[in-house]
């Protein structure tokens, strides 16, 4: 109800949740945390929902997206939910020829070359996606007050999935078509911004209370090079939402040097890993953006003094941000106790409670 006691009012629906508020940076009742990769291998319930079921086909079905998605929000207490999906689930739909190989990520059949096969990459409706309209709606009337977070894979973490044909150490191919035939680099990011911009439509329109654009690997690039062949693709992609109010973040691994230029390419929050502390992060970012990070996913696997003294120095060094929203600084391993997940959202509550 919107009944007002001791001018302390309830709840207003996830719009008005600790995580949203902290993306907007309003005061907040102690710093929100969800973590990246949260429902996934962790999780012994998430491996038995799986088992014989294949990771593309799963997002698929909007039950098991749905109860995937509810898994880690039930264990931990976290402040938000984030779909269960991949950012390549839109490429597929787009008619690539890709499958997710269990312990090596994204594999596509036929990797892109040239102007041709940017061409045979459709461009997708919403009614592609309806699936994904379904789950979304599902979950969002199952979290009440707590938000969902929709996402989607930025232009170049996905060119480099297509171009690669799978992960790589040096995205070489990747470099090698961007310096080399900028056209058809242009036309290929132009494409995926357009797809990977419905997939986040879609999930905004189905009620998605927040977004995170995953530029995994934009960090293998310098500044000069991200800004003029990567930023102007995924500021669209961003861009593309400007006329919701729905906060943005935006994530890469290794992007020390690239804070700054992702939080211009149109980001209300940037997610920073674990090499750059978070105060030397709000600096490079500005005044006018929240951060999220950024615990190292390896210290999960330390003695708990250690990932105390950890979780707390983040929170200090992340007080200096207009808004501080508690992640690792990139995903779960799938070795990592679950038990120890729970553990450190309790602390984080009670440590920052104001
Ligand atoms: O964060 C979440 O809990 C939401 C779900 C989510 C998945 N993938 C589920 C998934 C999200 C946000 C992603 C994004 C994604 N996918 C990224 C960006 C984030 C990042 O990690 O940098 C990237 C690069 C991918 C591509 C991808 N998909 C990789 C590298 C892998 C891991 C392959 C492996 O087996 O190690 C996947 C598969 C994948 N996506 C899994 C999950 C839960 C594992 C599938 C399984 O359980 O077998």
């Amino acid at each position: 109800g919107n009944t007002s006691q001791g001018g302390q009012s309830a709840p207003a629906g996830p719009a008005d949740s600790p995580f949203v508020r902290a993306c907007r940076r309003l005061p907040v009742p102690y710093t929100p945390v969800w973590f990246m990769r949260q429902a996934g291998r962790s999780l012994p319930e998430y491996r038995e929902l799986r088992a014989g079921v294949a990771m593309l086909e799963s997002c698929r079905r909007p039950e098991l997206v749905r109860e995937i998605t509810l898994q880690p929000v039930r264990r931990h207490g976290v402040d938000a939910a984030v779909l269960f999906s991949d950012i390549v689930v839109p490429v597929a739909v787009a008619g690539v020829d890709l499958e997710i190989v269990p312990g090596t990520g994204p594999v596509v059949a036929q990797p892109v070359r040239d102007a041709a096969d940017v061409d045979r990459i459709r461009p997708i409706t919403a009614d592609d996606l309806s699936f994904v309209d379904e789950a979304v709606r599902m979950l969002v009337a199952d979290l009440g007050d707590t938000p969902l977070i929709g996402f989607a894979g930025a232009p170049f973490t996905l060119a480099s999935y297509l171009i690669e044909g799978g992960p790589s150490r040096t995205h070489a191919k990747t470099k090698a078509l961007m310096y080399g035939a900028p056209e058809v680099w242009h036309a290929l990011c132009g494409r995926l911004a357009e797809i990977t911009g419905e997939f986040l439509r879609v999930q905004v329109d189905a009620g998605a209370s927040a977004v995170q654009l995953f530029d995994s690997w934009a960090g293998a690039l310098s500044e000069a090079d991200y800004r003029r062949f990567v930023l102007p693709h995924s500021a669209k992609v961003l861009a593309g939402l400007a006329d919701t109010d729905i906060p943005r973040i935006h994530f890469g691994v290794g992007t020390a040097e690239l804070l700054g230029a992702m939080g211009e390419a149109g980001a209300d929050v940037v997610g920073v890993d674990w090499r750059t502390p978070l105060d030397a992060a709000t600096v490079r970012i500005g005044p006018d953006k929240a951060i999220q990070g950024n615990l190292d996913p390896c210290v999960l696997f330390a003695p708990w003094p250690v990932i105390e003294a950890e979780v707390r120095r983040i929170l200090a060094e992340g007080a200096s941000a207009p808004g501080h929203v508690f992640n690792l600084g990139h995903g779960v391993l799938p070795e990592t106790d679950p038990e120890v997940l729970t553990r450190v959202v309790a602390l984080v509550h009670e440590a920052s409670a104001r």
